[in-house]
């Protein structure tokens, strides 16, 4: 009997599906969106380019049925509990994510979580070897899918494999830490066509193939030793958002009226600062804290003037690094309210919640001042979202210099925030610069997410897979 089982053209696979599932205490469901960059960017490029997304539901158990929504084909991967400790948890977030963010807090290697991201990838290669049409284009997404390249090369020799990494790819000198590094490698290598959020991510990736599995490397290309004669290029490719949708939504007049409403319901500030992030210690919240408490000890700046709201989205909630940031960062809240507050006018307005989109361009809109300072951060979206909704060229960007964003938007307030006496005074020039000269800035900024925006990503990446087979045209004479 033959299958009439749909197939795709175009398959996607991340580690979360665009929704993520919420059974509440009655065991009713809701599939709410899921949490970060990754899906903000990839959602409006399955708008543009349907196709079948493989992922993880976001709860422990077995995979739930196959579903469409929005006009992409979603396919889940289940997870047991201990695959969401030792794959997710553990090898993605406590192995992985500590050592491609510079190891900003410790790494753990534990040979049971890289039994089960071995196990957990090939279960994604699988679903995408059964979703994917012949010759259809894989793209796979993201550091916990390094080893599905391969996987699926084996299973669908017939498809074309890209790879987006979507947070730094760290230098060899920590890289070769992993004790599982060749096989990493590897993995990917499994892949037509690699791409980074930056051109020092591509050569770290091409270096560490080089040195690590001595391989000859010309260029962006890795040239394999399986008898293939394949070359696997790696290149930068950095990720944006979808400038039109937002602006869009930024210049609704309820979003606009939102965005009054919320600095009224602040008391007005003369400057109202503002921080987004996931709650997580690449951010470099406890370092923007600090710089603000500074100013306002130093009295350079005070409530109610001037005001903090932090938005500090929940994420990874049972990895003791997050829980232990989570600690600090609301004691230190705690503490600025209680000693430099004012009654109705605290110094920090903190937040642990997701919003909808709606509310998050009124909150950009309403702030003079984002503050964007990681001390790593593949990209940051939340840069280029803040300034597609100031139309009005309204605002100042802090922006670190250790995102991906910044290579782009560098006209911005520039700064290192590991140099807090630096951090205090961007700070104080994006309070501070006169107007018009905020205003050119801003136009500068609005421009490049304008004319590079995540459909133009989506665009290059995809033409870029198709040209990338790199294999000796076969001798003619046979
Ligand atoms: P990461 O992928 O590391 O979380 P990014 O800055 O690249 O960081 O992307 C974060 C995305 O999540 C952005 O689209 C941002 O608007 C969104 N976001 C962040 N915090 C919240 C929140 N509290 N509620 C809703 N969306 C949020
Ligand atoms: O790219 C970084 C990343 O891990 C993405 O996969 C995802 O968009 C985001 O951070 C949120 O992380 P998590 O899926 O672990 O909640």
């Amino acid at each position: 009997m033959t299958s009439t089982r749909k197939t795709f053209d175009l398959v996607v696979a991340a580690n979360r599906l665009p929704v993520d599932k919420q059974v509440d205490e009655h065991g009713n469901v809701e599939w709410r969106r899921s949490p970060g960059g990754l899906v903000t960017a990839m959602e409006s490029v399955m708008r543009s380019n349907p196709g079948a997304w493989v992922g993880w539901s976001g709860d422990a158990g077995e995979a739930p049925a196959p579903f469409d929504e929005d006009g992409m084909h979603l396919r889940p991967v289940g997870l047991s509990a201990e695959e969401v400790r030792d794959f997710y948890e553990g090898f993605s977030n406590d192995t992985l994510w500590p050592i491609y963010h510079d190891v900003i807090v410790p790494a753990s290697f534990h040979r049971e979580w890289w039994a089960a991201y071995v196990r957990v990838n090939r279960r994604f290669a699988e679903a995408v070897a059964e979703e994917a049409a012949p010759g259809a284009r894989v793209w796979i997404q993201d550091y916990q899918l390094q080893l599905a390249p391969a996987f699926v090369r084996e299973l669908r020799p017939d498809v074309r494999i890209g790879w987006f990494n979507h947070i730094p790819f760290p230098p060899v000198e920590l890289f070769a830490q992993l004790p599982w590094r060749a096989a990493l490698l590897e993995g990917l290598l499994g892949a037509d066509f690699l791409g980074f959020q930056r051109q020092a991510d591509a050569r770290n990736f091409v270096r560490a193939c080089r040195q690590l599995l001595g391989l000859r490397t010309k260029g962006e290309r890795v040239a394999l030793e399986d008898g293939s004669g394949r070359r696997v290029r790696a290149t930068a490719i950095p990720i944006s958002i979808d400038y039109r949708g937002l602006e869009e939504l930024a210049q609704r007049p309820d979003v606009r009226a939102r965005a009054k409403e919320i600095r009224e319901s602040l008391g007005n500030p003369k400057v109202l600062m503002l921080g987004v992030d996931r709650l997580d210690y690449t951010k470099g919240i406890r370092h923007r804290l600090k710089a603000y408490e500074e100013l306002l000890l130093e009295r350079h700046i005070g409530p109610p003037d001037v005001t903090l709201v932090q938005v500090a989205t929940p994420s990874r909630e049972r990895v003791e690094a997050y829980r232990s940031l989570r600690e600090e960062i609301e004691q230190t809240v705690g503490r600025i309210n209680g000693e430099l507050g004012k009654i109705g006018a605290p110094a920090v307005h903190y937040l642990h919640h997701s919003y909808p989109r709606e509310e998050m361009a009124a909150l950009f809109q309403a702030a003079d001042v984002m503050l964007v300072t990681p001390l790593r951060d593949g990209m940051n979206l939340v840069a280029k979202e803040y300034v597609t909704c100031r139309h009005d060229l309204g605002g100042a960007l802090v922006l670190s210099e250790f995102t991906g964003a910044w290579h782009e938007l560098h006209q911005a307030f520039t700064c290192n925030p590991h140099d807090i006496e630096g951090l205090k005074q961007a700070m104080l020039r994006a309070i501070n610069t006169p107007t018009r000269d905020k205003e050119r800035i801003m136009r500068a900024l609005r421009r490049r997410v304008a004319d590079h925006d995540v459909q133009r990503w989506a665009r290059r990446y995809l033409a870029a897979l198709d040209a990338a087979p790199d294999v000796p045209a076969p001798d003619p004479r046979g």
